[in-house]
């Protein structure tokens, strides 16, 4: 397991991190999302060691990680690290052949790996021929190359068209299978709900929340009662508790402390209901009310 424990980082007098923790479970894909500034790419880098913390601690199996502990990790940088001039091939298996692979070893992960991200034709190609895309395909292939233990990766979709999108999220759900925790930033919050297990809200270098996915959209204060009344009296909400909002037939309650059964009963009276239920609110309402 990796944790993350009370992190704090000043750039001069710009506070960065106040206070973050969260942690990563073997086998866990772990969402990172906040607005741009928010504090997830220093926490990334304290992460990866790239950066020092003033205070707090990065654990792996409880000790705190070591520069050799790092060597096994994935790790997809914001700012990409690619030479333009070296083969899309031959990069890929230098970077194998640097995290400790033999020859041997690093053609094949890398031939696996490209056809994987469908980029076996364009293995001879210079990197900087590439789309930027493609050069994107080939980063996270680099970041994938050694097998490692743990992944970090630094906004892994930015950039990618759904194809691709695809492509990456069906290796990282793969290794997460095999029991690897998988962290990654995104602002597409969309795709962080399909992908993730867990999700950590930073939002002013401050963690708002960090749970699984279920847990974040299953809270009791969270739901939203949806009642749908065909042919209603009009006015039939009046006097039901919590924060009422109307459109056409449909009424959502917020706040409702168990008093579900009376709107029920007023909904009955009222005409024909059609639908009376929970919601779970999207994690993207979740996100705009976290940071809000
Ligand atoms: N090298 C730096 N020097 C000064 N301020 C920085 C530096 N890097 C990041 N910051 C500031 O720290 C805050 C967090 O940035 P960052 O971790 O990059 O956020 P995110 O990745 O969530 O967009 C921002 O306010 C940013 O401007
Ligand atoms: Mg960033």
């Amino acid at each position: 397991m990796i944790e993350i424990d009370d992190l704090h980082k000043r750039y001069g007098d710009k506070t960065a991190l106040t206070g973050v923790s969260f942690a990563v479970k073997p086998g866990e894909m772990f969402g990172f999302v906040g607005a741009n500034g928010a504090g997830k790419t220093t926490t990334m880098r304290i992460l990866m060691g790239v950066l020092a913390a003033d205070s707090g601690q990065v654990r792996w199996d409880g000790r705190p990680l070591t520069f050799e502990d790092r060597r096994k990790f994935g790790y997809m940088p914001e700012e990409r690290g690619l030479y333009q001039k070296m083969k899309v091939s031959e990069q890929v298996q230098y970077f194998g052949r640097l995290n400790g692979m033999s020859a041997a070893q690093a053609a094949k992960a890398t031939a696996d790996l490209l056809e994987r991200l469908s980029l076996t034709e364009r293995a001879g190609d210079e990197v900087g021929a590439l789309s930027l895309g493609n050069q994107q395909r080939v980063q996270l292939a680099v970041a994938l190359v050694h097998g490692p233990e743990v992944l970090v990766l630094d906004e892994p979709f930015s950039g990618l068209d759904p194809i691709a999108v695809d492509a990456l999220a069906e290796v990282l759900l793969e290794r997460r299978s095999a029991g690897v925790p998988v962290l990654f930033s995104s602002h597409q919050l969309d795709l962080v709900e399909r992908l993730c297990d867990s999700v950590g809200i930073i939002s002013a270098g401050r963690m708002v929340a960090s749970d699984t996915v279920e847990e974040l959209r299953a809270r009791e204060g969270r739901r939203l009662l949806k009642v749908v009344v065909r042919d209603a009296a009009p006015g039939w909400t009046a006097g039901l508790g919590g924060n009422i909002t109307e459109k056409g037939d449909e009424v959502l309650f917020a706040d409702v402390n168990g008093s579900d059964q009376e709107i029920l009963r007023a909904a009955t009276k009222a005409g024909t209901v059609e639908h009376f239920g929970w919601e779970r609110p999207t994690l993207t309402e979740i996100f705009r009310e976290a940071v809000a």
